[in-house]
Formats: structure tokens, sequence, C-alpha cells
């Protein structure tokens, strides 16, 4: 899988440990940011993973700030996109069940690495059921449809 990755100065760490991970497991990962830990601001690697998952120059996005919420705040604003914060695995596997998530995110001053990557591979390995569900992001997708 392509998977767009981003970050701010706070989650430097995480998203090289956690990209590492991703390539151990065959994925190919696209860095778009942070590359260090000077002070930078988390809205603008939501927007550009964001756009690149709606563009489908990767197939999703995993995003990585202080706590998770800020850079999913700003990566929901783009139309399209179903961004999720979570801490456990069980929150990312059903995100991508029922909720058909396209960006993952979490937080680095929140969840330690190996739970990151327990929560990654939840999510990974997680596939969308559609059906019941489906009507439900259609209902998502009508919200954004009511903004335009
Ligand atoms: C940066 O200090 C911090 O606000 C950011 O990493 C994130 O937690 C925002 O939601």
């Amino acid at each position: 899988m392509k998977i767009g990755i981003g970050n701010d100065h706070v989650a430097y760490a995480l998203k090289l440990e956690i990209t590492e991970y991703l390539k151990e497991l065959g994925h190919d990962v696209v860095d778009f940011g942070h590359h260090n830990q000077e002070r930078t601001d988390y809205p603008i690697y939501g927007e550009v993973v964001a756009n690149a998952v709606v563009k489908g120059e990767v197939d999703c996005g995993i995003l990585i700030c202080g706590t998770g919420v800020g850079i999913s705040i700003a990566a929901n604003k783009v139309n399209g996109i179903r961004a999720v914060v979570c801490s456990e695995p069980y929150s990312a596997m059903l995100s991508k069940q029922h909720n058909n998530s396209n960006i993952l995110a979490f937080g680095a001053r929140v969840v330690g690495s190996e739970l990151a990557k327990m929560i990654v591979d939840s999510w990974l390995n997680a596939s969308y059921e559609g059906d019941r569900h489906g009507r439900r992001v259609e209902m998502i997708k009508q919200i954004e449809e009511k903004q335009k």
C-alpha cells in the first residue's frame, strides 16, 4: 500500500519509527514532513496529506502531532477526508470497518511507539464493511455537499 505520512515537530521521532515499521511491513511510504524537530504548525501537514489522499496520490494517510487532534481537525477540512484520532486499536479497526476512515491520526504525547504500531496494524488490517454503514458514510458526504 502507498501511505502518506505527516507530522509536526512534536511527533518527528515517532514519525521516523512508524515510517520504518511501515516499510518493514512492505508498504511504500511518502513522507510529507515535517522533517526535523524545529517548531512548525500541524495544519500544514494535515492539509498536504489530506490532499494527497483525496487526489489518489496515496492510498491512505497517517498523521501524528502531540495529541493527533489538531492535525486531524485540519485534515477533516478537506472534502472527502474521514480522519480519525485513535489511542487504541479497537477504535482504529472500527473506524475503517464502519466509517471507511482514510486517515489515521494519533498523538506522540499520548501513545508510545509500541501501542502506536498496534493501532496502525489494526487500522491497516481492517476493511470497510459497507452495507448499512454505507448509507451513513453517504450522509457524511451529503453534509460536505451542503457546505459547497
Ligand atoms: C504542538 O504544541 C501541539 O499543539 C500539537 O502537536 C498538537 O498536539 C495539536 O493538536
